[in-house]
């Protein structure tokens, strides 16, 4: 890539699906942007236009800024080093069985990163994107960056710029951040950002680093704990006969509580939640301070599949023998990435019960089959079966259960129904009840719904 005197380039090292997005935002909003990943096979995907990732428009994005020219990958961290200004590491940061992160991937990106600065003109930041503990950029990327480049604070500069996007969404909260931290520890770094930063016309909230890198895992845990406080009131409103996604909707309509992020589930799944949680933990913990609200959510998520069980032995009293489909293996809807996704202890239980499990998801049976490999090594088990159609799955079962709410499976049909040995279905998002309300003999069950409940109207009292 060839540099510009006028404009500066960004650099993004490291592709995964964080790392990529970001990278094409900036280029989306008119910067030049060199992409790197120590991985050739991500790199000749991402250089011939093709995502390596299934992630809502992340692949028309990537191909309409590699033919403006903007994104561009390069096959060196030399040829990254040299030709841009601010460089973000966007490197995975996975957990430790202890709950601590693993900063491994940080810590050789940074020294790699830092050997190729050594003859890189001008002056450089760095900046960490990935989710790192407070004190991470200063205390550990800084130093190596430092030591392997033979540079000075005036030459490179290391920041923080912890990023908020949610798998599904990320291209659409690429492009539109509700709003921007940067952890600076000098006026130049924190120009730079604010100027990379200005063609996304949102507030920019600037801290140190520890501070930028604190609201990272503060956001997190809270948004976590948000899940599970309705989790927890779903129990409740299932013994009442209510429906959660009404008591949530009217609580959350008080603007201090807010209504995001308040649908009760099977739990919360993904890379980011429970690794998160467990960080912050353990963090304080070695600060000698308790996060009890993190420790009582971690642990109220992992008992969730209790509630799960109960809905499934509502139906089922004796699994064993009996035939459960599992519709939606992803964390969420939206992706293919199925890493904490509930769908694995609610697999888990229904083997451990003795059922046979008929598995589908859109796009994520390839990617849930190899983590089903990893986690359980060795385990060969007949009775957990893969379908790459939904009425396949149905076929001949006793129960379905809706772990993930893809829209494909809204447009639920009787035709489906008729596959099944019973027709009912335990639906762990509420998204089928409205259809189903009227669709004779299948019979649906609700998480945090129970049995007589009513819908609210919301109206005005004047
Ligand atoms: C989360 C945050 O939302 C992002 O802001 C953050 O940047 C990201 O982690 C990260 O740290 O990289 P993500 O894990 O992709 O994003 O997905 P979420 O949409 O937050 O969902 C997490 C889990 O919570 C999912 O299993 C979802 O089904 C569950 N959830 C979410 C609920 O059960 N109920 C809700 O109301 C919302």
């Amino acid at each position: 890539m060839t540099r510009r005197s006028s404009s500066a380039v960004v650099g993004v090292d490291g592709l995964e699906y964080m790392g990529l997005a970001t990278g094409l935002a900036f280029a989306a909003k008119g910067w030049h942007v060199a992409g790197f990943d120590i991985n050739p096979a991500v790199r000749a995907a991402v250089a011939q236009g093709r995502s390596p990732y299934s992630e809502r428009g992340l692949a028309e994005l990537l191909h309409t800024q590699e033919s403006v020219g903007r994104f561009q990958v390069v096959e060196s961290v030399e040829a990254l080093a040299g030709a841009a200004d601010a460089i973000f590491l966007c490197l995975p940061t996975p957990s430790r069985p202890s709950g601590r992160i693993d900063l491994r991937y940080i810590r050789t990106g940074s020294e790699e990163l830092a050997r190729a600065l050594r003859s890189a003109p001008g002056r450089r930041l760095v900046v960490v994107k990935s989710t790192v503990v407070p004190g991470t950029a200063e205390g550990v990327v800084a130093p190596i960056t430092r030591r392997f480049s033979k540079k000075g604070s005036e030459r490179v500069s290391v920041a923080s710029n912890p990023e908020f996007l949610a798998e599904g969404t990320m291209v659409h909260d690429a492009l539109h951040p509700d709003r921007v931290v940067i952890g600076t520890s000098d006026e130049w770094s924190r120009r730079l950002l604010f100027r990379l930063y200005a063609p996304f016309h949102t507030s920019v909230v600037a801290l140190t680093p520890s501070g930028a890198e604190l609201v990272k895992y503060s956001s997190n845990a809270f948004l976590a704990m948000k899940v599970t406080f309705a989790n927890e009131v779903s129990r409740v409103s299932e013994r009442l006969g209510v429906n959660v996604d009404d008591v949530m909707d009217a609580v959350g309509r008080d603007p201090r509580i807010g209504r995001h992020f308040l649908r009760a589930g099977p739990g919360f799944g993904g890379s980011c939640f429970e690794k998160d949680l467990r960080a912050i933990v353990t963090y304080a913990a070695d600060l000698g301070l308790p996060f009890r609200l993190g420790r009582a959510t971690l642990q109220a998520n992992a008992d969730r599949v209790d509630q799960v069980r109960d809905l499934v032995r509502a139906v089922l009293p004796r699994p064993r023998g009996r035939r459960v489909a599992v519709l939606g293996l992803a964390f969420k809807p939206g992706t293919d990435d199925v890493r904490e996704s509930r769908a694995f202890p609610i697999i888990e239980m229904l083997l451990r019960e003795g059922a046979t499990v008929q598995a589908h998801d859109p796009v994520a049976i390839p990617r849930f089959r190899r983590e089903w490999a990893r986690l359980y090594p060795g385990a060969k088990d007949r009775r957990l079966r893969f379908s790459s159609s939904i009425p396949a799955a149905l076929t001949r079962a006793d129960l379905a259960i809706l772990q993930a709410d893809w829209s494909v499976y809204q447009h639920w049909s009787a035709v489906w129904s008729r596959r099944m040995a019973q027709p009912v279905v335990v639906d762990l998002r509420r998204g089928l009840r409205r259809r189903f309300r009227g669709m004779a003999g299948t019979r649906i069950i609700s998480l945090g719904v129970g049995g007589s409940s009513t819908s609210i109207q919301v109206g005005r009292s004047t």
